[in-house]
């Protein structure tokens, strides 16, 4: 089975086929998704919360990241594999250019990074090196303290314009995907419209040309999940089926539900 790369999700954004990301943190969960057929898998600094026990991805250290993306690598040889590029290790270009060889020499394919127009100089420079970005906008985790706390973004016109400008400088600096975190329905159809690169949505309605969620919603072990996660593993038997499901309710346009999705 061919390797999936940044090709390969063009081609389905061009085709309107809808792909899935799955956030997961080990080399057994990264199996089990390349046999349930997920496009993208993204070793995400989530993991502070999901796998460390932190209230929060800012404890989260470059030595965090490449243990768990060479253990995901190790794991799964189809799916891309994105890597977060975690708090302030992208604070300056130098930074950024230093950490994501890190992150891409542990094995991913793609590097992630928060934040908008002010990171342009930086996927140009990492795009130009030969480093894939995908770009993270609307809840940034990385930014909780200035945001407030973990709120749906881009609500006002003004938000909602600067979101737009945001996505459509990333993707002329050379971002090759995009996620939107917890953004209004509506403005994710309009970025993902406008946009030629492929976005990848959680909490961001159903017209993104992916979704996202992470492991630890889609079995359940989440204490309080948020409103736009799914427990896949209640209404299946086991882990393979409950991958299997979400990964084939997204692409029927099953998930997310108006449930899921924020206005
Ligand atoms: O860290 C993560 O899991 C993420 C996704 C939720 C997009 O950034
Ligand atoms: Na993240």
């Amino acid at each position: 089975t061919k390797p999936i790369t940044i090709l390969t999700l063009q081609k389905l954004k061009a085709e309107q086929e809808k792909f899935t990301c799955v956030a997961l943190y080990d080399a057994p969960m990264a199996a089990m998704a390349e046999q349930s057929g997920v496009e993208t898998v993204l070793v995400g600094d989530s993991l502070g919360m999901t796998v460390l026990g932190y209230d929060s991805t800012l404890p989260v250290t470059m030595e965090h990241m490449l243990y768990h993306v060479e253990a995901v690598a190790r794991g799964n040889k189809k799916s891309l594999i994105l890597g977060d590029m975690p708090f302030m290790s992208y604070a300056t270009t130098d930074q950024a250019m230093h950490n994501a060889m890190r992150i891409m020499q542990a094995g991913a394919h793609v590097v992630k990074i928060e934040g908008g127009e002010w990171l342009a100089p930086t996927v140009t420079m990492l795009a130009e090196r030969g480093i894939p970005v995908c770009a993270h906008l609307g809840l940034t985790p990385q930014s909780v303290n200035k945001l407030g706390g973990f709120r749906v973004q881009g609500r006002t016109q003004q938000q909602a314009d600067k979101l737009l400008a945001d996505a459509i400088a990333l993707e002329r600096a050379g971002a090759d995907l995009l996620v939107l975190e917890c953004v209004p329905s509506e403005l994710a159809k309009t970025i993902t419209q406008r946009l030629s690169i492929p976005t990848i949505g959680i909490g961001a309605g159903k017209d993104t040309d992916a979704q996202v969620l992470v492991i630890n919603d889609i079995l359940g072990l989440t204490p309080k999940p948020p409103k736009f996660s799914k427990n896949f593993l209640v209404e299946t038997q086991d882990i393979p089926s409950a991958l299997t499901k979400y990964v084939s309710d997204v692409k029927t346009g099953v998930f997310p539900e108006l449930a899921h999705t924020f206005d």
